[in-house]
């Protein structure tokens, strides 16, 4: 038998190896490590019961059309309840349902990029948006965002100097990596960008529902009709199922179903059954997204004094409106929070250093932590433990 090379592999494929922080990150799932890193929903909010009983009464009513394939773009049923939520200038015939709002990402990457193309980026931004903008190998420009999500100040500075991307991606709500809310003004600046230079925005909203206080802004597409919004059931039902969504203008929401037809055919058929049960049950949606929302609200408060606690100055980090991470920095500028992490797994605890959001790697004292998963009497520990890899060395 002929040996297998790696030069065998696509270009595209040899060039997508993973990184040393995905490498380290892997250790962090030993069992003595506290981690921080993973980004979970918590288990005990995965409504296991509920989905038992979806499951029952789906096959029930459905018999085997449940286990059947399906349209591409989705079941009409899911489309429209999709639609509703999403409100304002979502329609059914936009909606395209989709495995995972990762996919989404994949398959607008395919229908509005070739190689050489600009996408602009939020830095820091969502792991997975930059890997699966990787696959079509554009020019990835990153826009520094704060505490009010992108800085459109500064993105509008770079249009005006002659930057012409395709695509602008931002996560709009408790941002991951961030956990940064785009304002309402930015949110208005960035459509009236949009319309000014002509440039697909992608709002990618996963984690919207999971708000513990404040009003929500209206999305991005309420002001320009150049946006596509992402959604998932990941968040507030299961990951597992792989249920997501997305909203597009219809000449958009056309190739993108003809790409997601060669990618997968459609999502999951019972899935999305069972998405579309649990969602048409709005008093139970409300009680149970509530649930989440307090049970994520009291971890968040938690990791934030138990970072004060141990930490103290050492690290400055935001106080989160919601969502599922909290953003820190570490005050001592000799801190590289790469060589940090190493020594955090020695202490058996783990986050992810803020190098891994930016498309240029390009950042040395940030680190996410998630909150979500760890109990109280955890979170306290696993900041202990931080503090003390904090003092050690090497870590610089
Ligand atoms: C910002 C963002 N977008 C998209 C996703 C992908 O979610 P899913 O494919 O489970 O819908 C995630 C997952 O963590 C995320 O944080």
């Amino acid at each position: 038998m002929l040996a297998v090379t790696f030069d065998i592999l696509s270009e595209r494929a040899r060039s997508a190896r993973s990184s040393a922080v995905r490498d380290l990150l892997r250790l962090t799932e030993q069992p003595h490590v506290l981690s921080m890193a993973g980004g979970l929903p918590a288990s005990e909010m995965l409504p296991v019961s509920a989905i038992r009983a979806a499951s029952a009464e789906v096959l029930d009513r459905l018999g085997p059309a449940a286990l059947q394939y399906g349209p591409t773009e989705g079941v009409a049923a899911l489309r429209h309840i999709v639609a509703a939520r999403l409100g304002g200038s979502a329609t059914p015939e936009g909606t395209v349902i989709t495995t995972g709002s990762q996919q989404a990402l994949d398959l607008l990457a395919r229908v509005l990029l070739d190689p050489g193309d600009v996408v602009v980026t939020e830095t820091p931004t969502y792991l997975g948006a930059l890997s699966a903008l990787h696959w079509q190998r554009p020019r990835i420009e990153g826009v520094e965002g704060d505490h009010d999500g992108m800085r459109t100040d500064l993105l509008a500075d770079r249009l005006a100097e002659g930057l012409r991307p395709k695509m602008l991606y931002v996560v709009t709500e408790f941002a991951n990596p961030t956990g940064a809310t785009l304002s309402l003004e930015r949110r208005q600046h960035l459509a009236a960008l949009a319309e000014q230079y002509n440039f697909v925005v992608v709002e990618d909203d996963p984690y919207g529902a999971l708000r513990f206080r404040g009003v929500r802004h209206p999305p991005i597409r309420t002001w320009s009709d150049r946006v596509v919004t992402l959604g998932t059931a990941s968040k507030i039902l299961s990951p597992g199922l792989r249920v997501g969504w997305l909203t597009a203008p219809h000449w958009l929401a056309r190739p993108i179903v003809i790409a997601k037809q060669a990618a997968d055919l459609h999502t999951a058929t019972l899935n999305q059954h069972l998405v579309l049960s649990l969602l048409s049950d709005e008093p139970w949606m409300k009680t149970h997204v509530a649930a989440i929302v307090a049970f994520y609200g009291s971890r968040a408060e938690c990791l934030q004094r138990s970072l004060t606690v141990h930490l103290g100055d050492a690290v400055e980090f935001n106080a989160p409106d919601g969502g599922m991470f909290v953003w820190g920095h570490m005050t001592d500028p000799s801190i590289r929070t790469e060589a940090l992490l190493n020594a955090a797994v020695e202490q058996g605890v783990a986050f992810v250093p803020g190098s891994a959001f930016r498309h240029d790697a390009l950042d040395n004292s940030t680190l996410r932590l998630c909150f979500t998963t760890l109990n109280a009497e955890q979170l306290n520990e696993a900041a202990s433990r931080l503090a003390k890899a904090a003092t050690q060395t090497p870590i610089r």
